[in-house]
């Protein structure tokens, strides 16, 4: 009893050796629960449905991240019960798996994006980015009626793909190689609308921001409307109905 009261007394007395072994101590509990993750094929399930961005999409997602939309929107339905009936069914890791980097963001000053597509028509979307007062009288959301006067950067929007793949999102070398042809098609929905359903199933094809050109707002709403769409819940659902 006296001789482990005076290691206890040494240890607690001596700050070096206290914090050594607090260290070690740390680490093993934190190497136990991370260590895990970088091996088990399993953390992120996979799920029927999820696939990388289109081009265009992309292109949208990116103008997302550089206009800082993340700043008052996020993008994680929690699974609690309000935010499931505002929102829809609650977030699964699956489906940020091609997100780099993520946009689940953490400040929701306007309403939580992670299950906006198909909500609302694209003439909606437009009226909104353009001008969110004359839809939403009390919105506090900045305009951002410039996206629909310039048109979208995509000469190099196969590096882009090529970058995503360096993080680990599966674009084939067809995608790559398709990129810019793939992204005309969806934004006009003219072109080899097949080859681009083959390689993004469910991508919806034609002019988003209606002004007959490729725009920064085609971009854009082709990606908003494209957010949580990808994993049919209801299918889902159905499938799981005890029987
Ligand atoms: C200063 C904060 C702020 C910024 C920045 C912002 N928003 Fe919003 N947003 C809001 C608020 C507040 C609302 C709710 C009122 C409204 O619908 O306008 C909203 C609503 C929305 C909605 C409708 C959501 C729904 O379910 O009704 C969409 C879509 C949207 N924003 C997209 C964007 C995009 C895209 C960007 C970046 C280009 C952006 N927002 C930037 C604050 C912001």
């Amino acid at each position: 009893m006296a001789k482990w009261t005076s290691r206890h007394k040494a240890i607690e007395r001596n700050v070096t050796i206290l914090a050594v072994l607090a260290l070690i101590a740390v680490a093993i509990g934190g190497i136990v629960e991370i260590a895990p993750l970088f091996w088990i094929e399993t953390t992120v399930k996979p799920v029927e449905g999820v696939r990388p961005y289109s081009p265009l999409e992309l292109a949208g997602r990116n103008i997302y991240i550089r206009e800082g939309c993340y700043s008052c929107h996020s993008q994680m339905i929690r699974p609690f019960r309000d935010e499931t009936e505002r929102y829809g069914h609650y977030s699964l890791a699956a489906e940020s798996m091609f997100d780099h980097p993520f946009q689940w963001g953490s400040e929701r000053t306007g309403p939580d994006l992670a299950r906006v597509g198909g909500r609302y028509s694209d003439e909606w979307h437009v009226q909104h980015l353009k001008d969110p007062r004359s839809v939403v009288p009390e919105s506090i959301m900045p305009p951002y009626a410039f996206m629909a006067e310039r048109d979208l950067q995509f000469k190099n929007i196969a590096d882009h793909l090529k970058a995503q793949r360096g993080v680990g999102v599966p674009y084939t070398d067809e995608d790559i190689a398709n990129a810019v042809a793939d992204l005309q098609t969806q934004a006009t929905g003219d072109g080899d609308k097949a080859g681009l359903l083959k390689r993004y199933p469910k991508a919806q094809a034609r002019d988003f921001g209606g002004a007959g050109r490729i725009t920064e707002m085609d971009a854009l709403v082709a990606y908003l409307q494209s957010i949580g769409t990808q994993v049919d819940f209801k299918a889902a659902a159905a499938q799981e109905q005890p029987k």
